[in-house]
C-alpha cells in the first residue's frame, strides 16, 4: 500500500474510533435498561437460555404497547459488546420468500445479570452504579483536574458520597445488594485459591457491608468462630442476621473492633493515601504483633494496554475519583506496599486469585 494511503486508511480508522468513545455511553445506560427491564431473567427462565426475539422477551416482561424493534436495537448493540448472543434465522415470507428473525441469548457475561436462588447477580450493581445522584456527578469529572480539593459527587450533590447513601434508604439498600453481588462471586474464586485464615479464630471485616464475605470465610474455615462485621451504623442496622457473626456500627478513621486478624474488601481504593494510612494504622492498632491486615483490592498493572483487565481497572480508576474522592485510586502493587510500609507492616504479599480483585496481606 502507498504511504499516501495507508495514511488515509489510518485517519479512517481514527476518525471511526472516535466515533465509538463518542458514543460510549450508549453501551452503560442501554445495560441500564436491560437491567431495569429484567432482559436477562427473562431469557434465562430457569436455565434454559433459549435464544428470544425481541418480541418473545417483551411478553414476558412488559405490558402492551411497548417497542420491540427499540428492545432490539438495544440487544444487537449489547451483542458487539459480548452480553448477548445473535441467532438469525431465515424465515419464509409469503411476500418475498424469505425473512430474517434476530433472536437472543445470554452469553457469560449477560448470565452475571441473572438471579440467583438468593436473589444477587450483578445487575444491582450496574443499577446503583447510575442513580441520579450519581450520574449528575459525571459531566463534572474535568473538575477533579482544575480543583481535586472537592469530589465530582460533592460539587453536583452538595456532600460525600456515602453521607449521601446514608440519608436516602433505597440507596443503602441498593448499596448493600449490589455489594453482595458483586462480592459473592469474587469469595468464591478468593476462597478457592488464598489460604491466609488458618489459626485465624476472631476475624474482623472493615467496611463488610451486609457481612457476606464474612458469612462465606466462616462457612470455609470453621476455626474461625468470630465474625465482626463493622461497618456504618446505618449500614450495619440493615445487615442480616448470620450465625457466627456479630454486626458492629463505627467509623474505621475512628477507631477499628480489635481481631486475630483483619479482612477488608474494596476499602482502601475510595481513599486518599493519607486515609489509608488512617485507616491502616488503627488496623495496625487492633492487631496482635504477627497479625495479618488481609486487604482485597483492585491493583493497577504497569502497562497502559487495551485489555479487558486494563481497562476495567482503569475505568473504575475513573469512578472512584468522580464519585468518592478526587485522590482516591487504584493503586500499583507497590504502591499498596509503600503504604502498608508506611504504617509499620513489616512483610507484605501479593496474590493474583481474580483478574479484577488482589488479595494484599500485610503482616504485623
Ligand atoms: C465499596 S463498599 C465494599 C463493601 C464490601 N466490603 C464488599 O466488598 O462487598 C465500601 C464499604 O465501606 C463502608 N464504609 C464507608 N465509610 C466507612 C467508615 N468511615 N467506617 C466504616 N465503614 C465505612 C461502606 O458503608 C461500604 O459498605
Amino acid at each position: 500500500m502507498a504511504l499516501n494511503e495507508e495514511s488515509a486508511e489510518k485517519r479512517k480508522s481514527a476518525r471511526l474510533a472516535i466515533f465509538e468513545l463518542a458514543n460510549m455511553i450508549s453501551v452503560p445506560m442501554s445495560l441500564n435498561a436491560i437491567v431495569r427491564l429484567k432482559v436477562a431473567d427473562a431469557i434465562w427462565q430457569g436455565g434454559s437460555n433459549a435464544p428470544l426475539s425481541a418480541s418473545q422477551i417483551l411478553q414476558r416482561i412488559a405490558s402492551t404497547g411497548s417497542d420491540p424493534e427499540n428492545l432490539q436495537r438495544i440487544l444487537r448493540m449489547l451483542t458487539s459488546y459480548g452480553v448477548f448472543e445473535e441467532h438469525l434465522t431465515i424465515e419464509s415470507s409469503p411476500l418475498d420468500g424469505s425473512a430474517s428473525e434476530r433472536k437472543y441469548s445470554l452469553t457469560e457475561v449477560g448470565k452475571t445479570l441473572v438471579t440467583d436462588t438468593e436473589g444477587l447477580s450483578y445487575a444491582p450493581y450496574v443499577l446503583q452504579h447510575h442513580q441520579d445522584a450519581l450520574m449528575k456527578a459525571w459531566p463534572l469529572v474535568h473538575e477533579a483536574v482544575l480543583d481535586p480539593t472537592t469530589e465530582p459527587f460533592v460539587k453536583a450533590n452538595g456532600e460525600p458520597a456515602y453521607d449521601y447513601y446514608g440519608k436516602q434508604p433505597e440507596m443503602n439498600e441498593l448499596m448493600l445488594k449490589a455489594m453482595s453481588g458483586v462480592s459473592v462471586p469474587f469469595m468464591e474464586a478468593m476462597l478457592d485459591g488464598y489460604d491466609g485464615f488458618k489459626g485465624v479464630e476472631r476475624l474482623v471485616d472493615v467496611g463488610g457491608s451486609a457481612g457476606d464475605c464474612l458469612r462465606m470465610i466462616l462457612k470455609k474455615h470453621p476455626g474461625v468462630r468470630q465474625g465482626i462485621n463493622f461497618d456504618l451504623p446505618e449500614v450495619v442496622a440493615k445487615a442480616p442476621i448470620i450465625p457466627g457473626v456479630t454486626n458492629v456500627g463505627g467509623d474505621m478513621f475512628k477507631s477499628i473492633p480489635d481481631g486475630d486478624a483483619i479482612f477488608m474488601k474494596w476499602i482502601l481504593t475510595t481513599w486518599t493515601d493519607n486515609e489509608c494510612k488512617l485507616i491502616m494504622e488503627n488496623c495496625y492498632k487492633a492487631l496482635p504483633v504477627g497479625g495479618k491486615l488481609i486487604a482485597c483490592e483492585p491493583v493497577l498493572p504497569k502497562d497502559s494496554d487495551d485489555s479487558h483487565r486494563t481497562r476495567a481497572l482503569l475505568e473504575g480508576d475513573i469512578f472512584v475519583m468522580t464519585i468518592y474522592r478526587a485522590k482516591g485510586k487504584h493503586r500499583t502493587e507497590e504502591e499498596f506496599k509503600q503504604l502498608g510500609q508506611s504504617v509499620g507492616f513489616s512483610y507484605f504479599r501479593a496474590f493474583y486469585v481474580d483478574y479484577f480483585y488482589t488479595v494484599l496481606e500485610f503482616q504485623k
